[in-house]
């Protein structure tokens, strides 16, 4: 498929699983996989393998030669804006010619969350080491022996696009050095000229935003709060969903992420009117637990059952008619919602 059509991820029947009209998941973009040997590189080789798209990170620990090799025809890039505009038409061509046909931009990171985990757990690039950390990883000694043959994770991509390594006290710090803090609604005009494929805004959470993304020209929006590790108590995106799809009113496409954690999840978000869902940690889950790809593959597959089973419990023989399965009232907004 060389020119992705959104459409036909959304409702074309991703046949990953018996209904063949059941998958309606991606992968969202993820960064820094702690998992040596089987980062980012290699995680899109089976999520293609299962027929959905992987996103692949401006923050991901491999290049984009490595990726473009692991992921197949079907290839989405996530982009945080750099603050420098000729490093990022660079990258965006780059990106492009290495035939990524859709451009997923992240619009909900221009000030990035206190992450006091990060902080605590002393979460900084590159990986420093202590009495902690150590102890840490000689409990995991087959993670140990894997780190030591891949090498510490670092930000290859980042550092192909600036032209050094990235290095900060935490990872927040590291994303605010590089991403820009000032991109706005004309500077998306900007983006979009350059662009000549799908663009997709992620981190809209409003059915204003909505109307302006439609304005823009994007080809679609995610409905994100970037797995709510950008502001403690942001609202949850299946909340936001319904206003964003009546404001898209069929315009553009609507994904969803964030806290989507059972195929049941994911139904709702369909009835509620969103194209497709995009999962993160729940693939990070199987990539850790699992040990690599039969990890993901199981997450994946297990959330596909599940999808399948509240489809046929609902009654809907198809993602079409699961749609609008909505117990009136139960999504009633409050009115300053919108
Ligand atoms: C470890 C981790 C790294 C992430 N890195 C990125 C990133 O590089 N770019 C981005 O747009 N979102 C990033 N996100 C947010 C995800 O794309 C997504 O919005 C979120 O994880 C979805 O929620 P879920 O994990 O509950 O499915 C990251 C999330 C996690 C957990």
């Amino acid at each position: 498929m060389d020119e992705l059509n959104l459409n036909q991820v959304a409702r074309a029947a991703r046949c990953w699983s018996g209904y063949r009209s059941a998958n309606c998941s991606g992968t969202s973009d993820w960064s820094l996989h702690a998992v040596p040997d089987i980062g980012d590189g290699s995680t899109p080789g089976f999520v293609v393998r299962l027929g959905i798209p992987f996103v692949m990170s401006t923050a991901s620990t491999v290049g984009l030669d490595a990726l473009c090799e692991a992921a197949g025809p079907v290839r989405w890039f996530q982009l945080y804006m750099l603050q420098d505009r000729g490093l990022a038409t660079a990258l965006l061509a780059r990106v492009h010619a290495a035939g990524f046909s859709v451009l997923e931009l992240t619009v909900d990171t221009a000030v990035t969350g206190r992450r006091v985990r990060d902080i605590r757990n002393g979460f900084t690039l590159p990986f420093q080491w202590n009495a902690r950390k150590l102890l840490d990883v000689s409990r995991r000694p087959r993670w140990a022996l894997q780190m030591l043959r891949a090498g510490s994770p670092t930000l290859r991509l980042f550092a192909e696009a600036v032209g050094r390594v990235p290095s900060g006290s935490t990872i927040t710090e590291v994303m605010q050095q590089q991403i820009s803090n000032a991109f706005t609604w004309d500077d998306l005009a900007w983006l979009r000229a350059r662009w000549p494929g799908k663009l997709v805004l992620k981190g809209v959470v409003t059915a204003a935003q909505t109307r302006r993304a439609v304005d823009a020209g994007a080809d679609g929006v995610v409905v994100s709060n970037h797995g709510g590790r950008q502001q403690d108590g942001a609202r949850s995106t299946i909340e936001c969903l319904p206003y964003v799809v009546e404001a898209a009113a069929g315009r553009l496409e609507v994904l969803a992420d964030c806290g989507f954690r059972t195929g049941a999840d994911i139904a709702k978000a369909i009835a509620l009117g969103a194209g497709a869902v995009q999962v993160g940690r729940p693939a990070l889950f199987g990539l850790a637990a699992g040990g690599g790809e039969a990890g993901v593959c199981q997450a994946i597959t297990i959330l596909a059952d599940e999808f399948d089973r509240a489809m046929a419990m609902t009654g809907a023989t198809s993602v079409g008619s699961l749609r609008g399965r909505v117990e009136p009232g139960s999504m009633d907004a409050p009115s300053d919602r919108r």
